[in-house]
């Protein structure tokens, strides 16, 4: 499978702390000086595009986190032979920042949201952000991208009794509204491991209440999600089954985390760093070779999330 998707996180905090992620004390978040700046971020992608890469995500943490992201955007957007540039954020910044997005290039932004009841989005969260996580959805629906996405990871005794609502906004939004399977992270999402619902379930409870949901043949932005429509909705549903759908061969992402280091795969370690060669201020075509190589192992390295043990999803964005 072609290379041609870089997630690229741009901090490891985050404003929200998620039952579902890694837990950070703020003493363990990584130095300023760790982080890769700007130029350093848009010298990497550049060149990660110079071999193969067509869109590229920006992820955190929290990359509305990140100082002065509009002007990453543009920095970005500027890359000769990207294709499209896209997010994913909590939402609780964005309703301040849709619009300039838009403007400085980003194509398409994919909104976290596991709950439309303040108290359980407290629950998930630790914050009391619902509003403002709603309101940056709904900036977005207005900034005009060329498609907003809502992920809700699906967690039974958690959010499950929420999936029809979810899915009612695909009705009244233009919007494609995700349901995602549970993944372990860590020692504390492992305490949800009894939370797993299936892709199969969540569509069968979905359907019980909306009756059948007709499947939409496979688009260019769907990645490994399975996507389904009801007649008449303004949006989409769509099903990622991390868990219970093996779709390694079909991967064509890698990624790299806020201080330059790549995963080949979400469930792999870190197999390559490039902070070092960007700071060392190597030739383009020296930092394109190493990443040649790092695409040259990536299927070494692919692992379904069944084998995964502890992952730095703060740092590295899902
Ligand atoms: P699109 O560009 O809209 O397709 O976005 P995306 O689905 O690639 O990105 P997003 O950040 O919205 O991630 C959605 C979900 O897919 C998250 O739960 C990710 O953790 C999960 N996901 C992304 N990549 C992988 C992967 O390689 N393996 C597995 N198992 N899950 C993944
Ligand atoms: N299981 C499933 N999805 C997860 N995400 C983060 N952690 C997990 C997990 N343990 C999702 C987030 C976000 C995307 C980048 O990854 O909700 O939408």
């Amino acid at each position: 499978m072609a290379i041609d998707y870089l997630r690229l996180s741009l901090t490891d905090r985050c404003n929200l702390n998620c039952l579902y992620c890694t837990p950070r004390e703020k003493a363990s978040f990584l130095k300023h000086e760790d982080l890769l700046r700007h130029e350093e971020l848009a010298r990497a992608a550049a060149a990660f595009v110079s071999c193969g890469v067509k869109k590229i995500r920006l992820t955190g943490g929290e990359p509305l986190l990140r100082k002065n992201i509009a002007g990453l955007v543009k920095m970005l957007k500027a890359i000769p032979g990207l294709k499209e540039l896209a997010m994913t954020t909590n939402g609780v910044l964005l309703a301040q920042s849709a619009g300039e997005l838009r403007a400085a290039g980003l194509d398409r932004v994919n909104v976290s949201l596991n709950s439309l009841h303040p108290a359980t989005y407290q629950r998930i969260t630790g914050a009391n952000a619902l509003e403002d996580a709603w309101d940056g959805l709904m900036a977005a629906l207005r900034a005009g991208f060329s498609e907003v996405k809502l992920n809700m990871v699906v967690m039974k005794g958690v959010n499950d009794s929420e999936v029809a609502e979810f899915a009612r906004l695909s009705m009244d939004f233009p919007v494609s509204v995700r349901f995602i399977e549970f993944f372990q992270t860590s020692e504390r999402s492992a305490q949800l491991r009894d939370a797993f619902l299936s892709s199969a379930e969540t569509r069968k409870r979905i359907e019980s209440v909306y009756g059948l949901l007709q499947e939409v043949p496979p688009g260019p932005t769907d990645g490994p999600a399975h996507v389904y429509k009801r007649p008449g909705a303004k949006g989409k549903l769509g099903f990622i089954s991390g868990r219970s759908d093996y779709f390694c061969a079909a991967c064509n992402r890698v990624r790299m985390d806020c201080t330059g280091r790549v995963y080949p795969c979400l469930f792999s370690p870190a197999t390559h760093t490039l902070r070092d060669l960007l700071r060392a201020g190597v030739p383009d075509e020296a930092l394109a070779d190493h990443i040649k190589k790092i695409f040259l192992v990536k299927s070494d390295y692919n692992r379904d999330s069944s084998t995964a043990g502890h992952i730095e999803m703060s740092s590295l964005g899902g």
